[in-house]
């Protein structure tokens, strides 16, 4: 199968895409869900494919909608299809499983986080290529943090300076992201979860806002609004 973007790029993209959107209300799958017309997983593959490194992309599709998602996305971009898993963990294996040789550099992005500028992928990419194991775009946390106990009780507060917020994509050279996937089973809501396990250093690079995790209604909302006020590309 040829699926490939640049033949000389050097960086996969892995699109876990098979979540329901439970928090999104009732509907279809998330990544299926209309944003200005389009699919969510359209808006993401076009930003992902107009990122002059990547070689290959391969989607975690839920499983009832592979040749559905196949269909859509041959417009779009030349991508690998394939079913996701329950849990977002499993899809990305399912997606790294899919990866052809070549590429060296692994970066996994949430197909929600479609309004994600190909600038940052290509960011969180050159980070890795410059002899990181594993990069995370952050932003830094506005809102104090409480840690609450039973009944809601407040337990303390948490010192905001030291936290970030955690977007992706987030990029792994390939083999310490193997490994890692390789040598874990307990689901964790990232990837460099995964790799922290093994004891490998993950760096922070700057997120960007316009990388927002389509999870509620409202932030639907609000990506409809960056796109007509002409805010996302
Ligand atoms: N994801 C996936 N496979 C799963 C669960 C999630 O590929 N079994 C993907 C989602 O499609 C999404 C990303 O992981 O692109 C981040 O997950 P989240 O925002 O939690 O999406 P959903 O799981 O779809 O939403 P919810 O938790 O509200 O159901
Ligand atoms: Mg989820």
């Amino acid at each position: 199968m040829t699926a490939q973007l640049n033949p000389r790029g050097d960086v996969a993209v892995l699109v876990p895409a098979a979540g329901a959107g439970v928090r999104l209300g009732p509907g279809a799958p998330k990544a299926l869900r209309p944003l200005a017309g389009e699919p969510l997983l359209v808006h993401a593959v076009r930003r992902i494919a107009a990122a002059p490194s990547v070689h290959t992309v391969v989607v975690a599709a839920p499983a009832a909608d592979v040749e559905p998602v196949r269909a859509m996305l041959a417009p779009v971009a030349p991508v690998i299809v394939v079913p996701g898993g329950a849990d977002r963990q499993a899809s990305v294996a399912a997606a790294l499983a899919a990866v052809p040789a070549g590429p060296e550099i692994v970066l996994v992005h949430d197909a929600a986080r479609a309004l994600t500028p190909p600038a940052l992928i290509e960011s969180v990419a050159a980070a890795v290529r410059s002899g990181n194991d594993a990069v995370i775009p952050v932003l830094p946390v506005v809102d104090t943090i409480k840690e609450v106990g039973t009944g809601e009780l407040v337990l303390g507060t948490v010192d905001r300076s030291a936290l970030r917020a955690v977007q992706t994509p987030q990029g792994f050279r390939r083999t310490v992201l193997a490994a890692a996937h390789a040598a874990t089973s307990d689901p964790l809501t990232d990837d460099a979860g995964l790799v922290e396990k093994q004891g490998v250093p993950v760096v922070c690079v700057p997120g960007s806002e316009y990388a927002l995790k389509v999870t509620r209604p409202f932030d639907l909302a609000l990506a409809e609004y960056l796109l007509s006020a002409r805010q996302a590309g």
